[in-house]
């Protein structure tokens, strides 16, 4: 048996709720688990209104950025260093990503170095929207990405956000369950988006959910909105359309196994702090072997735990991915950089110098809510091991 990066943590509960559904013939998009689960993950992520789940994270992030006004031709700022569906979205709203980098405390926006960049390349039109000053192209938006369920200083982006006229849609997909200087996540954004695909800390198979945030009480909420575009723009009782809309709903199945996830969600919260505290001190010990970074103490819900490799040379990361295959045990690479993909090598980027530093030498290690602490002890030796041949 292989012991996995990151696999569902589903059984009794999750059987319970689908049987529920196949008895009731609630199985599609309408139904009291869609209802309960996404009143349950907005108030989680402290929003006053209820969620709209959707299919998939990517759908979410898609449609926000629709709802909150991304146009053709658009630019959206997002870190170099996310999974492509981030891109991807921003992309399928017809816009255009503008990568920026990523710190190395937390491996989420550098504000520090996006508010220098934004200083020096903005410009007001002559109808006094922010545009770049090299291209002209308007800057509507920005996506930060709670990387590991890290937050980067949201208070700077939110001021970023006032003084440029920009939307913030959060891409908080892995981040179910964290928050910020002990603050919920939703007041941070216009819409914050999750993703409960398999191998997210709670997952429904596939799935997402947009929540609203800091608009929630405007005239115009996004949100409203969301679920209005969302569920084809239809104006009841007849076959009224009153926009384009998408068909971007989640199904009743998919949420009675996310409301059974839901009521883990502490548990599971625990256990991936233990696996994070555990790999933690195995690599205190081992030089040049540090863990994936956390935020202060409590704020993450540490969706991976694993392990970088200072300085690694193409043969060391060769040896351990051998050690960790002939052991039965999973090692991924993380994300590679957007910049780098073949779709967005024409998108503007800033100096991405950390995040092209760093994504050669980062893997995921084992840390699935599931994993025993004996299985934890071989992932520990292995890397024990590997440092060891390292050392000579
Ligand atoms: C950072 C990030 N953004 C977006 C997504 C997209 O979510 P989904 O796979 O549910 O479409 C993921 C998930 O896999 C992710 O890790």
């Amino acid at each position: 048996m292989v012991i996995a990066v990151s696999e569902p943590n589903v059984g009794q509960r999750e059987y319970k709720n689908l049987a529920h559904c196949i008895d009731s013939g609630w199985v599609s998009a309408k139904g009291s688990f869609v209802t309960e689960f996404e009143k349950r993950v907005a108030e989680s992520m402290g929003s006053t209104a209820a969620g709209f789940a959707t299919c998939s994270g990517t759908t979410a992030l898609h449609l926000s950025l629709h709802c909150v006004g991304v146009k053709s031709g658009d630019l959206v700022i997002c870190p170099g260093f996310s999974f492509i569906a981030t891109a991807n979205a921003i992309a399928h709203a017809g816009a255009t990503p503008w990568f920026f980098d990523i710190d190395s405390s937390n491996w989420c926006l550098d504000v520090e170095k996006l508010e220098a960049a934004l200083e020096q390349e903005l410009v007001k039109d002559t109808s006094g929207v922010w545009v770049r000053k090299d291209c002209g192209r308007p800057l509507s938006a920005i996506m930060p990405v709670y990387t590991l369920g890290n937050t980067p200083d949201l208070q700077k982006i939110l001021n970023l956000a006032r003084k440029y006229d920009l939307k913030i849609v959060a891409d908080a997909a892995c981040a179910v369950g964290s928050t910020h200087l002990g603050e919920k996540l939703a007041r941070y954004a216009d819409l914050s988006c999750l993703s409960f695909n398999g191998n997210k800390l709670v997952t429904t198979g596939c799935g997402g959910m947009i929540v609203g945030g800091r608009s929630d009480n405007e005239e115009k909420q996004p949100i409203e909105l969301a679920r209005h575009v969302g569920e084809t723009a239809r104006v009841l009782p007849g076959y009224d359309h009153d926009r384009v809309g998408y068909n971007y709903r989640m199904s009743n199945i998919e949420a009675a196994v996310g409301c059974a996830q839901l009521d883990r969600l502490d548990e599971f919260l625990e256990r991936k702090q233990q696996i994070r505290d555990f790999y933690k001190k195995v690599l205190e010990d081992l030089d040049g072997m540090n863990p994936f970074p956390d935020i202060n103490e409590n704020d993450s819900c540490n969706w991976l735990s694993g392990v970088v490799i200072e300085n690694s040379s193409e043969m060391e990361i060769e040896d351990i991915k051998s050690l960790f295959r002939g052991a039965s045990v999973q090692l991924m690479p993380f994300w590679k950089p957007l910049h780098l993909q073949p779709p967005f090598v024409e998108a503007p980027c800033q100096d991405l110098s950390v995040t092209e530093q760093l994504w050669t030498q980062i893997f995921a290690l084992p840390c699935s809510t599931g994993i025993t602490d004996e299985q934890l002890k071989i992932v520990a030796d292995l890397l024990r091991s590997f440092s060891g041949t390292r050392s000579k």
